[in-house]
């Protein structure tokens, strides 16, 4: 009888100290910083941004999105908007491609027309990455910049 009391004591330490093992493991897993996974992603992107390997035309989105996109840029009469707080925009129309687009979607679009590329898969990281890059483009407002 004794016997089996130990026994049982000693298996739930046992089954105890695995179960501790296990949360430690999972701790180390949760180290992860999404913040910083998001900027590395957006620094890709950007890399992206200048890469004439995503077309074939030569082009980069940096010929036509001045500045990475932070600045007025020309197409013949036409005047491409600066990016600005893209995240928040699309889905929207768009009006080149005359439907309705998600930002992957609009990046695939100016991949395969301006570029002459192939799209980017939806799994593919590059599509996040250029995704995370235009998205974080934003336009400062003069009032934003009182800080009070
Ligand atoms: C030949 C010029 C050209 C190139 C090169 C080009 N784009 Fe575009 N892109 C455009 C035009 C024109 C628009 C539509 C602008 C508008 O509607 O104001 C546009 C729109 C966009 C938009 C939506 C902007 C908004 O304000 O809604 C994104 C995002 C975008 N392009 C990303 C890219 C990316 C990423 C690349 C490179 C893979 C790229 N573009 C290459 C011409 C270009």
């Amino acid at each position: 009888m004794k016997k089996t009391i130990v026994f049982v004591i000693a298996l739930a330490m046992v089954a105890s100290m695995l179960a501790f093992a296990q949360k430690e493991e999972k701790k180390a897993e949760a180290k992860v910083d999404p913040a910083k996974e998001l900027a590395s992603a957006i620094e890709r992107g950007k890399a992206l941004f200048n890469d004439p390997k995503l077309g074939t035309s030569g082009m980069t989105c940096s010929s036509c999105h001045m500045a990475g996109g932070t600045k007025p840029g020309k197409m013949g009469q036409m005047t491409i908007d600066p990016f600005d707080a893209l995240g928040a925009k699309y889905p929207a129309y768009f009006m080149m491609a005359k439907r309705v687009m998600t930002l992957s979607q609009v990046i695939n679009w100016c991949i395969m027309n301006p570029l002459k590329g192939k799209p980017l898969a939806w799994d593919d990281q590059r599509l996040a990455d250029l995704a995370a890059y235009c998205a974080s483009v934003k336009q400062a407002p003069e009032k934003q910049e009182k800080k009070e």
